[in-house]
C-alpha cells in the first residue's frame, strides 16, 4: 500500500514537471469523434484538462470484474504504463454506484486530475469504458500513447434507447471461423452493439455440435457444391464456451439460432426421419427456401428437438433462445398423413396453426428451462405464439401487431436492416434514417426492445462479411444506442459522417476491413440531339471518393482517363470505368457502368404497364437510356414487373432503318424471376397500322435453371424493315411452375433496355 501511494505521489510530481516544460507533446483526445453519440456531454473548454505523461494509475478496476483484463491491455497496448492502486485519488477511477439506474447507464467525468467511470454494474463501467478508448486519441490504438495523452474537461451521461442493439451473424450459408466470430464480438461491442445472434442451423449446413445427435455435424455440418467440392464447418461445444466467454468479457450477449421448423434440410439430411416423407436429401447446396422441414406430426421429431435444446440451453447462458419460424413452406405438412392428424387431434384449423402449435410446444419446453423465445415475424400466422418475441422482418408490419398482442419486438426490416443487400438498396444513410419504432408501434402493451442487422451470407463468405457490416452497423449501433431524438434531429447523419471520418481510422488500425458507406459513384448519360454523342457524367458519392473515370469499347479501345464530373463521350458500345478510394484507403476497387449506344435513345417511350414501385429501372426512360443493367437485379438500372406482360411504344422521331432489336432480361429463378415466354416487335410508319416483324419463342422458359444470370434475346437479322414507331410485346412466363418452391405464384420480368440497333 505503501509503495502504491508512493509512486502514484512520483507520478504526480512528473506529471507536473512534465507540463511546465512541455518537453514532449501529449496527443489531444476529443469527445468529437464519439460514435454512438452519447445522450449527454458537456464540454468546459475554458478548463484545464486531464494529463497523461504516459503513465496511468487506475483504482477500482476490481468493479469492471473481467473486463479489466481487456481494458488494461488496451492501455498497455497503447503505449501507457499502468499501476494499480487503492486510492480514490488515482488518475482513473472506475465506482460501483446504486444512485445510478440502469444496468448499462454510465457516467464520466473528465477532470484535471481525474478520469471517473461509474454505474451501476460491470456492463455500465464496460460501456464507459468504450466511450473513453474512443476519447482517447485514435494513434493509441497502434501504440501512439507513450508520450502521454490529453483529454477536455468533460461530464458525460449515458445510457441506450433500446436494450436489445444486435446483429445477425449467418455461420449457416458460409462457415465464419471462431476467431472471426471473436473479432466481430469485439467489433460489436466497441459499438455498443450487445446482442450477437448467432444463427447456427440451416438447409446448407448444421453447425453447432450435438452431443446425442452426432450425425448433424457428421453428415448436417458438409455440403457437396455444385462444383463437386465439400464445403463445411462447424463449431464444437469447447469452442462455442470459449466465444462465449469472449463475449461476456466484452458484454455481448450470445443469442444462438435454431431453426424451427423450416430451413431445417441439414439435419432432415442427417436424418431423415425428422421430416414428413422420410426420404433421405443432401444438405442443400444451393440458396432458397425448401419445402422439405421437420414434420411435426412425427412424435420423434419432437423428442429430437427437446434433445437439442436440451444442450443448446445447457451451451448458452443467454435466457432467449431464437427459434427461426421464417419461411417454412407448408407443402409436405398438407400432404402428411401424421401432420393431418395432429391438426385433427389438435383441432387445430389449417397447417399455420399446426406451426403455432409446434412452436408454442419447443416455447413452452424452454419456459420450463428458464428460457423465452424469439421468433421471425412468420410466427404471428397462426397466432402469436405464447410467450414469443417477434423480430419483424418482412417490413414492420410484424412488429405493429407485435407490439398490439403485446409482445417484446425486434426490429429488423429488410427495408432498412439487411447488410446482404447491396449498397444500391441499403446504404448508411438510409439505415441512419430508421425509426424503429413506427407511429403504429408507439403504443403498447408490447414494445420494441430494439433491433438488429441481419448479416445473411449466402453471398457472403467470410472475407467480405466486415466489408458488408461495417460501416453499416455503426449507423444502426447509434440509432439504438443514442436514439431517434438524436439520429433523426436535422442535421444529424452529416455530424455522424463527420464523426465516422475519424472513426474508420481507428477501424483502419485496428484491422476493420470496412466497405463502402453507400454506392461510390454513380452515373448519368445525356444525349446531345444535335451531334448524337451520348456523355457520361461520373459524380462521386462525396468528397471522399477520389478517384478517375473512362470510357472502354467492347473492342477494349479506352479513352483517356478523367477527373468525376468531366464528361466523357460515347459514339458506340461499351463501358464506363470508374476507379476510386474511399477515405484515403485505396481500394483498387472499380465500378463498371456498361452502355448501349443505339438509335432508340431517349426517344418517346410510352408503357402499357405500371413497373414496380421497386424496380422502376430509373424513370420514364429507363428502357431508352442507354443504361445495361449489372448482375445485380437491385442496381437501379433494372426494370422489373410481376404477373404481367410488358407493352411498349417507341416513337423514334423519324423512319429508319432497323437491323435488329435487343434485349436483356434477368434470369433468377429462385428470386421467381423467369425469362419471357415469347417477344414479339411489331413496326409502324404512322403509329397506327403496325406489322410484325419478328417474333421470339421461349420454348424452354420453364425449364429449370439454377443460374442467376442475365440472357439475351434478339430479333435477328430483319433486313430492309424500315419504321418510326416501334412495339414490342414481351410476354410473361406466367405463374411459377410445379417444381418451384412458389408454384403458382406470379413471376417477374426484370429488362433493363430495349436496344434499336439501326442498319448502318
Ligand atoms: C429472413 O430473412 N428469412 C428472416
Ligand atoms: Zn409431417
Amino acid at each position: 500500500m505503501m509503495n502504491k501511494l508512493l509512486s502514484f505521489f512520483a507520478i504526480s510530481v512528473v506529471i507536473v514537471s512534465c507540463r511546465s516544460k512541455h518537453e514532449h507533446k501529449p496527443q489531444m483526445g476529443s469527445v468529437d469523434n464519439i460514435i454512438p453519440q452519447p445522450q449527454l456531454v458537456e464540454v468546459f473548454p475554458d478548463q484545464i484538462g486531464f494529463y497523461s505523461d504516459g503513465t496511468l494509475v487506475v483504482s477500482g478496476s476490481d468493479f469492471m470484474s473481467n473486463s479489466w483484463d481487456l481494458a488494461k491491455d488496451w492501455f498497455e497496448n497503447a503505449g501507457l504504463h499502468i499501476y494499480q492502486s487503492d486510492s480514490d485519488k488515482s488518475q482513473l477511477l472506475f465506482t460501483l454506484s446504486d444512485e445510478i439506474k440502469g444496468d448499462e447507464t454510465y457516467s464520466l467525468k473528465v477532470a484535471e486530475d481525474q478520469i471517473q467511470i461509474s454505474a451501476s454494474t460491470p456492463k455500465g463501467l464496460y460501456r464507459g469504458w468504450t466511450t473513453l478508448r474512443l476519447m482517447i486519441p485514435v494513434t493509441a490504438e497502434s501504440g501512439g500513447c507513450s508520450n502521454g495523452f490529453y483529454l477536455p474537461v468533460v461530464s458525460i451521461d449515458d445510457f441506450p434507447d433500446f436494450e436489445h442493439r444486435g446483429l445477425l451473424l449467418d455461420c449457416c450459408r458460409h462457415f465464419m471461423e471462431p476467431d472471426f466470430v471473436k473479432k466481430m464480438i469485439d467489433n460489436l461491442s466497441i459499438h455498443k452493439m450487445n446482442v450477437l445472434h448467432w444463427h447456427l442451423t440451416e438447409d446448407q449446413g448444421w453447425r453447432v455440435e450435438i452431443d446425442s445427435y452426432p450425425r448433424l455435424t457428421e453428415v448436417g455440418a458438409w455440403r457437396t457444391e455444385t462444383d463437386g467440392s465439400t464445403y463445411g464447418g462447424f463449431y464444437s461445444k469447447e469452442t462455442i464456451k470459449e466465444i462465449i466467454e469472449y463475449a461476456v468479457a466484452r458484454h455481448v450477449e450470445i443469442i444462438p439460432e435454431i431453426e424451427v421448423p423450416g430451413h431445417s434440410q441439414a439435419a432432415l439430411a442427417s436424418y431423415p426421419w425428422l421430416g414428413c416423407t422420410g426420404e433421405e436429401m443432401l444438405v442443400a447446396n444451393k440458396w432458397g427456401v425448401f419445402k422439405d422441414i421437420y414434420c411435426p406430426g412425427n412424435d420423434s421429431t419432437l423428442r429430437f428437438l427437446e434433445s437439442v435444446f436440451d444442450e443448446v440451453c445447457e451451451l448458452f447462458p443467454s435466457t432467449k433462445i431464437h427459434i427461426g419460424g421464417d419461411e417454412a413452406p407448408k407443402v409436405r405438412w398438407a400432404s402428411c398423413d401424421k401432420c393431418q392428424k395432429r391438426i385433427k387431434d389438435e383441432g387445430l384449423a389449417d397447417e399455420n396453426e399446426l406451426q403455432t402449435w409446434v412452436i408454442e410446444h419447443v416455447g413452452e419446453y424452454l419456459a420450463y428451462k428458464g428460457k423465452t423465445i424469439i421468433g421471425w415475424d412468420e410466427i404471428l400466422e397462426g397466432g402469436l405464439p405464447e410467450g414469443a418475441a417477434v423480430q419483424s422482418w418482412r417490413g414492420m408490419d410484424g412488429a405493429i401487431e407485435g407490439v398490439h398482442l403485446g409482445t417484446d419486438v425486434i426490429a429488423s426490416p429488410t427495408s432498412h436492416c439487411y447488410l446482404d443487400y447491396p449498397l444500391s438498396n441499403t446504404d448508411l444513410e438510409e439505415i441512419y434514417s430508421f425509426n424503429p419504432i413506427p407511429e403504429e408501434a408507439s403504443h403498447g402493451p408490447g414494445r420494441v426492445i430494439g433491433g438488429e442487422c441481419n448479416m445473411w451470407s449466402e453471398r457472403a463468405p467470410q472475407h467480405l462479411v466486415e466489408s458488408k457490416v461495417f460501416p453499416r452497423a455503426i449507423g444502426l449501433a447509434e440509432v439504438l444506442w443514442s436514439g431517434t431524438d438524436i439520429t433523426l434531429a436535422e442535421g444529424a447523419y452529416d455530424r455522424f459522417i463527420k464523426r465516422l471520418d475519424v472513426h474508420v481510422n481507428r477501424l483502419g488500425i485496428i484491422g476493420v476491413d470496412y466497405g463502402l458507406e453507400s454506392v461510390p459513384v454513380s452515373m448519368s448519360l445525356t444525349l446531345d440531339e444535335g451531334d448524337d454523342i451520348l456523355y457520361a457524367n461520373i459524380t462521386p458519392a462525396g468528397s471522399y471518393i477520389k478517384g478517375t473515370a473512362k470510357f472502354v469499347t467492347i473492342d477494349g479501345v479506352e479513352s483517356e482517363s478523367k477527373s468525376f464530373n468531366l464528361p466523357i463521350e460515347i459514339t458506340e458500345t461499351g463501358e464506363v470505368v470508374a476507379t476510386i478510394n474511399y477515405r484515403g484507403r485505396v481500394l483498387e476497387r472499380t465500378e463498371n457502368f456498361p452502355v448501349s449506344y443505339h438509335a432508340g435513345l431517349y426517344k418517346e417511350i410510352s408503357l402499357g404497364y405500371e413497373p414496380s414501385q421497386y424496380y422502376t429501372g430509373g424513370g420514364n426512360y429507363a428502357l431508352v437510356d442507354g443504361k445495361i443493367g449489372s448482375m445485380d437485379f437491385r442496381d437501379g438500372v433494372w426494370q422489373g414487373k410481376q404477373g404481367e406482360d410488358l407493352r411498349v411504344v417507341i416513337d423514334l422521331s423519324e423512319i429508319i432503318e432497323i437491323d435488329n432489336f435487343s434485349m436483356n432480361f434477368y434470369l433468377y429463378q429462385d428470386a421467381w424471376i423467369f425469362a419471357p415466354r415469347s417477344l414479339k416487335f411489331m413496326v409502324s410508319d404512322n403509329g397506327e397500322e403496325y406489322s410484325k416483324v419478328s417474333v421470339v419463342e421461349n420454348e424452354e422458359v420453364f425449364e429449370k435453371d439454377e443460374r442467376q444470370t442475365i440472357i439475351n434475346f434478339n430479333s435477328g437479322s430483319l433486313k430492309g424493315v424500315s419504321g418510326r414507331y416501334v412495339k414490342v410485346v414481351v410476354e410473361n412466363a406466367g405463374p411459377c411452375p410445379y417444381w418451384h418452391a412458389a408454384a403458382t405464384e406470379p413471376t417477374w420480368l426484370f429488362v433493363d433496355e430495349i436496344v434499336v440497333n439501326a442498319a448502318d
